[in-house]
């Protein structure tokens, strides 16, 4: 078994986006002020202080531009009034457990395939078929993406999104629907996990509310660390 961190501090997963803007994934960030947010067509998710200020959340808007959507789904916080909450639902964060049966190396799934830039167009028509969550041209720069071929077609992925300190998400878990119920998204979640646990880092994951992949997940050993809210907003202006 690949060693997990025997009591890992997970209180940066209280907010995963600010932790992973401000540390691992700075160089992903753009910052106007106190505001924080991912560079376009990486992820539409979007960071304020623990305390905002009506100056924060301008700081915000004038990142994102009036008109913009804003995701701060980790982010307890509400916006004024005049930003209008067009997602709200309701989810959970998952944390791996001593349960999630890690493999003992990295890359021992024959079937398993590391995926590239030349695999993005296939990424997001896969994504868009199965909607696992935002994903778009450029969030494969957030970390490590697997898939698997069957007759040369992307059927499944699964990979890596936010990085706070420590930890890592996964995130684009999906099966295309003529590929499910054989396990792939099992192995993928297990293969993606075992690369975060081989750099000495926490896996993580959310999932909507309802969603069955919940089930895939409670199954590789993952539970619940804490309800989530994804929500969005309208940037006003
Ligand atoms: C969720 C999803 C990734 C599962 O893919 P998959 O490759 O079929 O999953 P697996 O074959 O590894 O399934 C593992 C287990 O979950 C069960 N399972 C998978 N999908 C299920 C579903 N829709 N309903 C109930 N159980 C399901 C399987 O039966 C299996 O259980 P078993 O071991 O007891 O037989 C796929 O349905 C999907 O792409 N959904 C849409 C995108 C999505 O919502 N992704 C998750 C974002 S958090």
């Amino acid at each position: 078994m690949t060693a997990r961190p025997a009591a890992p501090d997970l209180t940066v997963l209280d907010d995963p986006v600010g932790e992973a803007l401000r540390g691992p994934h700075a160089h992903l960030a753009r910052r106007h002020g106190g505001a924080l947010a991912y560079a376009p067509q990486v992820a539409s998710f979007a960071a304020v202080p623990a305390t905002p200020t009506a100056a924060d959340w301008d700081d915000l808007g004038h990142l994102y531009g009036a008109g913009s959507f804003a995701e701060v789904f980790t982010a307890t916080q509400t916006p004024p009034p005049s930003w209008v909450c067009e997602l709200d639902l309701a989810g959970f964060q998952m944390v791996a457990t001593p349960a999630t049966p890690v493999a003992p190396t990295v890359g021992t799934d024959p079937d398993v395939v590391l995926l590239g830039p030349a695999d993005v167009p296939e990424m997001l028509a896969l994504a868009a078929r199965t909607r696992p969550g935002p994903f778009f041209a450029r969030t494969i720069e957030m970390g490590t993406y697997v898939g698997v071929r069957d007759g040369g077609a992307l059927v499944a992925m699964a990979g890596e999104r936010t990085h706070p300190p420590g930890a890592t998400e996964i995130s684009a878990v999906c099966t295309a629907p003529e590929a499910r119920g054989r396990g792939l998204a099992s192995r993928l979640v297990l293969d993606v996990a075992t690369r975060i646990c081989a750099r000495g880092e926490h896996p993580f994951l959310h999932v909507v509310d309802g969603n069955p992949a919940m089930r895939v997940y409670e199954q590789l050993g993952f539970e619940v660390r804490r309800p989530v809210r994804f929500r969005g907003f309208r940037v006003p202006g």
